[in-house]
């Protein structure tokens, strides 16, 4: 879909649905809907009298012009109450009134700025979040299906951004074609992750990040197995040695060499498909195992923004990839593998790959002197257990680094949870024959274990690790987030880094 913003009066735009908006309790309204209201002769002001729109947020109605205005359908949001409202809100509305208008057949849609106006959001942000919400509510993984619904003759392909006041015009561009970049990055996330093991192979995640690179300008390098033997990354071939797929380890880098400016690692786990290996899964459910390598597309797709935007940070993008596979010469429960920290490490149970391949990941990261990292893995069903699908869990060695990752969850609306790093949970990972073990006692405190697990080869630098086992992925759709990949971390991991300054 493409996104333009225009000057002018929406009820004066020519488009197949126009959306405008109402607070809860607004009985009269005001500015563009007032406007709206004003063309079809009050029949936005019947709708509210008639008891038939309460305002309440995300709720819609439709009203037809018949001929009052160049667009012959309007579509009417609620805001919920004004006092409640944000740029969440902002991304709920937009969400809910796009996909009606999708349902409707809409092709050229055009929207004002939800919450610029009485709302009294800053209208960059407020338009960035428009674009947002239409954009991520109204994606769909189609590009494996051959036929075509019949339902679907038209699609959505336009969103025009309209702003009445020519004072305001300029920011709502600049905010809208931020949003722009980030729903791309997340869409991109969202395609690696909703293609299946077949596809998404390790080779294919190196091969986006290649096109990424290309298209941005990153420097881009990739490991093969022989460069990973080399460099002694012995965890991310142990877990690999299963699988007839080869493994990549994949470096992303945005202003690389800049000695001047503050350095940020992201390392995501790219495991493109979990059978468990040697300790494999139940089947049931094991599809979804797809979605393992979600930490990884999140690094990818922030990666693209971060060189799209041209940050002026010097940021730096780890994937390791690799399926854990149950082949023959695969890594079996008591063998030794050693990390390229130099650390050697038993594997007791072969499901617990996340956190072994991002301890190679963890420690490249050091070679770059980082002022932070942050890893993203789906690393636990412990982390769900937890949180519900609720939140991404977040550990720590730096309370500060964590402060400023719960921020940008509040301004994006991707919750993440602190979750605690005892040296209890530390001292579950000691082995008897290697310097750690990759899992603890048993079933309790799991999601803590893998990140007390993962501090081992963290090295001097601030750290925080997200577990979003429980946000990679949803059988619900809800608000602007779609069924399947939900490219969580994205939105996320680029606005930690414009807040960085
Ligand atoms: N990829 C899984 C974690 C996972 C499970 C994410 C279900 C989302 C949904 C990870 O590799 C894994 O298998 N973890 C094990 C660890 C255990 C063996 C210590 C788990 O959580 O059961
Ligand atoms: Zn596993
Ligand atoms: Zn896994």
């Amino acid at each position: 879909m493409d996104v333009t913003t225009q000057q002018g009066f929406v009820q004066e735009v020519e488009a197949d649905a126009v959306i405008v908006n109402l607070f809860e309790g607004v009985s009269q309204p005001g500015g563009a809907t007032g406007a709206v209201d004003g063309a079809l002769d009050g029949a936005i002001t019947d709708l509210i009298a008639g008891g038939d729109f309460k305002g309440k947020l995300g709720e819609t109605a439709v009203l037809y012009a018949r001929g009052a205005m160049p667009a012959p359908r309007v579509v009417i949001v609620g805001l919920g109450k004004s006092g409640d409202f944000d740029l969440e809100g902002v991304r709920k509305a937009s969400a809910a009134a796009a996909k009606r208008a999708k349902k409707l057949g809409v092709e050229r849609l055009a929207t004002i700025v939800h919450g610029a106006g009485i709302g009294e959001l800053e209208p960059r942000e407020a338009a960035q979040a428009t674009v947002e919400g239409a954009l991520l509510a109204t994606y769909e993984f189609k590009e494996l299906k051959t036929e075509t619904d019949e339902d679907e003759a038209s699609e959505l392909a336009h969103l025009v951004v309209v702003e009445a006041d020519a004072g305001k015009v300029d920011v709502v561009q600049g905010g809208a074609r931020v949003g722009e970049i980030m729903v791309r990055a997340v869409q991109l996330a969202r395609d690696l992750g909703n293609r299946p093991g077949n596809v998404a192979t390790p080779r294919h995640l190196a091969e986006t990040a290649q096109e990424i690179a290309g298209e941005t300008g990153l420097r881009c390098e990739i490991f093969d197995e022989e460069q990973m033997r080399e460099l002694g990354m012995g965890v991310v071939l142990g877990v690999a040695q299963g699988s007839e797929e080869p493994a990549r380890f994949i470096v992303l880098e945005h202003n690389a060499g800049r000695d001047d400016l503050d350095t940020i690692v992201f390392a995501g786990k790219g495991l493109t498909f979990d059978t468990g290996g040697i300790s494999i899964k139940q089947s049931k459910g094991m599809e979804n195992m797809k979605f393992d390598m979600m930490g990884g597309a999140a690094v990818l797709g922030a990666m693209q923004a971060v060189g799209e935007l041209d940050l002026p940070l010097h940021v730096v993008g780890l994937v390791p990839a690799t399926e854990n596979m149950p082949g023959g010469a695969a890594d079996k429960p008591g063998d030794v593998l050693t990390a390229l920290n130099g650390k050697t490490i038993e594997v007791i149970n072969t499901d617990a790959e996340g956190r072994l391949i991002l301890a190679d990941g963890l420690s490249y990261a050091q070679r770059f002197a980082p002022d932070a990292v942050i890893d993203l893995a789906t690393l636990t069903g412990a982390a769900m257990v937890a949180l519900g699908r609720y939140a991404t869990g977040m550990f720590t060695n730096d309370e500060a680094l964590a402060g400023r990752l719960s921020a940008a969850a509040e301004a994006t609306g991707e919750r993440v949870w602190l979750l605690p790093l005892f040296d209890e949970h530390k001292e579950e990972v000691e082995s008897d024959v290697a310097d750690v073990k990759n899992v603890g006692k048993g079933r309790f405190g799991g999601a803590s274990i893998g990140a007390a697990f993962l501090a081992n080869f963290v090295g001097d630098y601030p750290w925080v690790h997200l577990d979003i086992a429980p946000t990679g992925w949803t059988d619900e759709a809800k608000g602007y987030t779609t069924k399947g990949a939900t490219g969580v971390g994205v939105r996320l991991l680029v606005r930690f880094l414009q807040d960085w300054g």
